[in-house]
């Protein structure tokens, strides 16, 4: 039976690459693949309690607990596939991983329990309306907030680095307001939106310099509230523009102007976009080098989760322009997911560690996950996909 659906998906993944197909084709295919390769990874991991996958290194599975900040993505991605598949097999792993990050509801020592609840219990209590999710998701909001400081106006990112950072706050944190938002319609804590509107408007003020990029950490002075180092931490170098971060900060004024209708994220967004799309830096295929900025250009990594990620916001973002823009929008994101649904994006079922998709880089400064697979571009390249194939519907 695996065989066989491992030959389907093959014949499938070589209709997949070509270029002419349509591009409802190419999703459909995509999806298939990707359930057949997700099936895998759920399988393997399906004994080993605890457990979530993380990146596949040098031949290696490399796995993770929940407390890495990616725990939440592949349950994520399992929702996502359920949602667009059906598939009851899908749903069963996407309840079981879902349930292997609920501890994470307690996490006050770092900001990225966004990420590992909203992705998902979140996507879970969207597609099942499941009562449980709601107080994990609640009690989840909660811990973030303690993370923030209303003399600094900022939710803290890290805790480490003390000796040189008094209050860090990355840009990466803007995803993890989602979750605050969420809390804040569902159950009318208007607290949580305080905190929201603080965070992401100190950090338009602070984190972007003028020509719309960011700075991936700023640290703030405990006493004064105002910054007093902007730096790097995976980027290229402290005036660089890193390329996920760009895409962190894409993406994050995008739904911040969906749940909140301020014309001021709106804004934001488009000028972060306007920087993106037009960076002379940025390969013709949509998908960024890891960083903006590195010398190496072009002889580095590709970084496949800030191509995903930059699709799925773009997607979005269309909706809220004008007509003209939006169209420029939707074809850069057509041609990242073509990018990325291509045989050099995406792995033969099997392959790859059961990973979707190959060519992503987590800390290249480190040579910590370069050009590898990671659950976030699995999990943002399956919602740009969601998001593409309802625009074609
Ligand atoms: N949030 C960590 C990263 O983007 O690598």
């Amino acid at each position: 039976m695996k065989n066989l659906s491992l030959l389907l998906c093959s014949l499938l993944f070589v209709a997949c690459s070509n270029n002419t197909s349509k591009l409802d084709t190419i999703i459909d295919n995509a999806f298939r693949a990707a359930e057949a390769q997700s099936l895998l990874m759920a399988e393997k991991y399906a004994n080993q309690e605890g457990r979530l996958p993380r990146t596949y290194e040098n031949g290696k599975d490399v796995s993770s607990d929940s407390r890495w900040w990616c725990s939440g993505f592949f349950p994520g991605s399992l929702w996502y596939i359920y949602e667009n598949t059906g598939s009851p097999a899908v749903l069963q792993y996407a309840k079981q991983y879902t349930d292997r990050v609920e501890r994470e509801k307690f996490t006050t020592d770092n900001h990225d329990v966004g990420f590992m609840l909203y992705c998902s219990f979140g996507n879970g209590l969207r597609l099942t309306g499941n009562e449980q999710y709601n107080e994990v998701l609640l009690t989840g909001a909660h811990s973030l907030a303690t993370r923030y400081k209303p003399s600094v106006g900022l939710i803290r990112s890290w805790d480490h680095n003390k000796e040189n950072w008094q209050y860090p706050v990355i840009i990466d944190n803007i995803m993890n307001l989602e979750l605050l938002i969420w809390a804040a319609n569902h159950f009318g804590d208007s607290k949580f939106l305080d905190i929201v509107t603080s965070h992401a408007d100190k950090t338009m003020v602070h984190h972007f310099r003028p020509d719309n990029s960011s700075y991936h950490v700023v640290s703030y002075d405990t006493i004064t509230g105002l910054p007093h180092l902007k730096q790097t931490h995976q980027g290229y170098s402290d005036e660089s523009s890193w390329s996920r971060g760009q895409a962190w900060g894409l993406y994050g004024y995008t739904y911040l102007y969906r749940e909140l209708k301020e014309e001021r994220y709106l804004e934001q967004a488009r000028n972060i976009a306007n920087y993106i799309i037009n960076h002379p830096n940025m390969p013709k295929d949509g998908i960024p080098y890891w960083d903006f900025n590195t010398p190496e250009i072009p002889n580095t990594a590709r970084d496949a989760s800030a191509g995903a990620l930059i699709a799925s916001a773009l997607i979005e973002l269309s909706d809220y322009v004008e007509p003209q823009l939006g169209k420029q929008y939707l074809a850069i994101a057509e041609t990242q997911i073509r990018t990325l649904a291509s045989p050099e994006y995406t792995a033969q079922p099997g392959e790859n560690g059961c990973f979707i998709l190959k060519h992503s880089t987590g800390g290249y400064p480190f040579n910590s996950e370069v050009d590898v697979p990671l659950t976030y571009t699995d999990y943002y390249y399956l919602e740009a996909l969601t998001r593409m194939k309802k625009k074609l519907n």
